[in-house]
């Protein structure tokens, strides 16, 4: 079945999409190949990348899927990769750096290691693995590259010092390497995701993730509550689907002059007023 708004846009494309065994990365892993695209998906080496190809090829045995599981942080590993999807599609059109931590704590007892790890993959991994990939990319007329910023990275968000200096990072990847590659036909953008609120065709539900920070229920209604006036569509959480079709639209050459932008994905909310987990006491 083609892509209900976008039919098979993609089609003929070859993509790869980072942190795509689960999550944000899955589903819309899901929705490329149904635009008609061949996608290469990988994860951390420590999680399980065939269970996902499999559930993906058992939807549609049509479906072209490669899996793989590099570090992000390790070079030799992301050659690679890139060196099998080259061998055995010829190319690459697509690359979406999508993989991302976000472990929350507060600012002073942020530790240095944690800072350092959540950099090495939503930064220095996305840099290596796209400052790799353009060797690729550049050999086709047209390429995108599409970054998984957060509204962290637009408005700043509480509770995640790490995650928000690395997403306001991940914007100056964007813009800097946009201007840099634009000579080779490839486009960088970014989109910006509020909250997400349930994953996918799988079913599984996106929780809250508040790590070691106990919360209180009736203090999580009290910062609902408030987040609700700071979200004027009545939401800070958008269906994965409503972030990924922006990903499908910048991926492909319909956004054929589109380059440099952070697209927000946020219903016009105030971030981080509009996240409940922002408001809450930490
Ligand atoms: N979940 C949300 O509400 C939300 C909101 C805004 C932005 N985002 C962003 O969306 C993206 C996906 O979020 P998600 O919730 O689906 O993520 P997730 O936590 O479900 O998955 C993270 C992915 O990153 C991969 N990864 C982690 N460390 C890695 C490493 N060292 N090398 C290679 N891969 C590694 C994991 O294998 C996994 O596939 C992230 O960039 C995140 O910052 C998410």
């Amino acid at each position: 079945m083609t892509h209900q708004y976008f039919g098979n846009i993609l089609a003929g494309k070859r993509a790869l999409i980072t942190g795509a065994n689960r999550g944000l990365g899955l589903l819309m892993t899901h929705r490329f190949l149904q635009c008609g695209a061949k996608v290469a998906i990988c994860c951390a080496p420590n999680e399980d990348i065939e269970e996902a190809v499999t559930a993906l090829r058992k939807i549609d045995s049509n479906f072209s899927v490669l899996g793989f599981k590099p570090n992000l942080t390790d070079e030799q590993a992301l050659e690679d990769m890139l060196a099998v999807i080259e061998k055995t599609w010829g190319g690459l059109d697509i690359l979406i750096n999508n993989a991302g931590l976000y472990p929350p704590k507060r600012f002073e007892e942020y530790p240095q290691e944690l800072f350092k790890t959540v950099f090495d993959v939503n930064v220095t991994g996305l840099f290596t693995l796209t400052q790799k990939a353009v060797r690729l990319l550049k050999q086709q007329p047209h390429s995108a590259i599409v970054n998984t910023s957060s509204m962290a990275g637009i408005d700043g968000a509480m509770g995640n010092i790490g995650y928000t200096a690395s997403k306001f990072a991940v914007q100056g990847l964007t813009l800097g390497m946009a201007r840099e590659l634009g000579r080779y036909g490839i486009r960088v953008n970014a989109v910006a995701p509020a909250g997400m609120s349930k994953t996918d065709v799988y079913g599984k539900e996106i929780t809250m993730n508040y790590g070691d920070n106990k919360i209180d229920q009736q203090a999580a209604q009290n910062a609902y509550e408030i987040a609700m006036k700071f979200a004027p569509m009545g939401q800070f959480q958008c269906h994965p689907d409503e972030m990924i079709n922006a990903f499908i639209f910048l991926a492909s050459d319909a956004a054929g002059f589109i380059s440099g932008q952070t697209i927000a994905v946020s219903g016009a909310c105030i971030w981080p007023a509009a996240s409940p987990a922002s408001t809450l006491d930490y």
